[in-house]
């Protein structure tokens, strides 16, 4: 028996915040990150909106990137004084998952951050809220996930905080309040969507659903992205990669993700490299490591017209190249003393990343190191035979 995990209601399409009228309440405590959705009006609209319901407002503004966990007690403290009874995410990945460890705080005061780091630990919640995710970026689809990615810069480490219940109750996917990301938002977090879409759909965990969700967002991704990165304000193709993003969050809510995301992790915390960006670099050569323990890869590739795991890593750098984003970690600035002195580090700490444990094949300290180093030049993962 499988329970399909997804965000309690989802409203999508473009103008689709407007639900935001309809919502029962009385108190919401609004966090969004630095300035994007004030300037865009997007975050006026919303308030006024909850306004209009009726409900009391409070922003919790200035959620950095990569948010720490100082930044979640500080919004659960604000919480604790205005006692809201939803919780409102909007804006970028950043400030939803920030809302949502502010949530377990504010729910549980008592909590300890280290508690939260074991997956599934986060205690039982919506005694005080329920939680609204209201994303402006098309990428990590947290809008419909378990999951809050805190980062420890002290230790340089990224934690993902597992658990079913920081799943959103409500989550609202309007493409138009993406019109005004730029060129290279929109191309790492669309790429961040590919590689939920390929992750899911290859991990160790059987699911149908997550096995068409994940087709159907590979395909989109392959349709829109560069589109949506050309022309910003092609409402349709924003709309698509927005849908694509939930469809790749949703399939890896169920079906998890794998060792793209272990690596990419590491080198985000380490060396501040967006997640999308990231992914990009591992993706194709993960893929090739990948295929020859999996033989689903050639199904997926058929999506986009190809037929095998080495054609689908090739069409991945072909449009990771077409919707100009970067293809080795020395090209991010990386110099390769400093990548030699923490490569032990960030190897070890891939391995006992969450993600490493849905990985079709099973990997070693020693693989991922390989892997890490023929990314770090930006050529061809080759210790293996491809067979598929
Ligand atoms: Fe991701």
């Amino acid at each position: 028996m499988s329970k399909l995990f997804v965000a309690g209601e989802v409203f999508h399409g473009p103008g689709s915040l407007e639900e935001l009228k309809n919502i029962k309440g009385k108190k919401a405590f609004v966090v969004t990150g630095g300035s994007s959705m004030k300037k865009s009006g997007t975050l006026d609209k919303a308030v006024a909106f909850l306004n209009e319901a009726g409900i009391e407002t409070f922003v919790f503004d200035g959620v950095e990137e990569d948010p720490s966990s100082a930044t979640s007690f500080k919004g659960a403290e604000a919480m604790l004084a205005f006692q809201p009874d939803w919780i409102v995410g909007i804006g970028g990945c950043s400030a939803i998952d920030a809302a949502k460890t502010m949530w377990i705080f504010y729910e549980h005061p008592e909590t300890e951050f280290d508690s939260l780091i074991k997956p599934f630990s986060v205690p039982v919640l919506r005694n005080k809220a329920k939680f609204i995710a209201i994303p402006s970026t098309s990428g990590t689809g947290t809008e419909t996930t378990g999951l809050a990615v805190i980062t420890d810069r002290e230790k340089g480490v990224k934690y993902p905080i597992v658990s079913y219940e920081l799943t959103p109750d409500i989550a609202i996917i309007d493409g138009q309040i993406c019109a005004s990301m730029p060129a290279h938002v929109t191309s790492n977090t669309g790429l961040d969507a590919l590689t939920h879409c390929v992750e899911a759909y290859v991990s160790n965990i059987d699911d149908n659903f997550a096995d068409v969700l994940s087709k159907g967002g590979l395909e989109i991704v392959f349709d829109n992205l560069e589109e949506a990165v050309k022309n910003p304000t092609n409402i349709a193709a924003r709309q698509n990669m927005h849908d694509a993003s939930f469809m790749g969050g949703l399939a890896f809510n169920n079906a998890w993700l794998g060792i793209v995301h272990s690596l990419s992790h590491q080198v985000g915390a380490l060396y501040g490299i967006p997640h999308g960006c990231a992914n990009a670099i591992f993706l194709p050569n993960v893929i090739r490591y990948n295929s020859v323990a999996t033989n689903k890869f050639p199904s997926l590739a058929k999506v986009i017209g190809l037929q095998t795991a080495e054609e689908l890593a090739q069409a991945i750098e072909g449009l990771r190249k077409r919707v100009n984003n970067i293809s080795s970690l020395k090209e991010f600035g990386i110099s390769k003393e400093d990548w030699d002195k923490n490569l032990d580090y960030i190897a070890n700490n891939a391995f006992i990343d969450p993600c490493t444990g849905f990985n079709p094949r099973v990997t070693s300290v020693e693989e991922l190191k390989d892997i890490y180093n023929a990314c770090y030049e930006g050529v061809v993962y080759a210790n293996d035979a491809v067979l598929n």
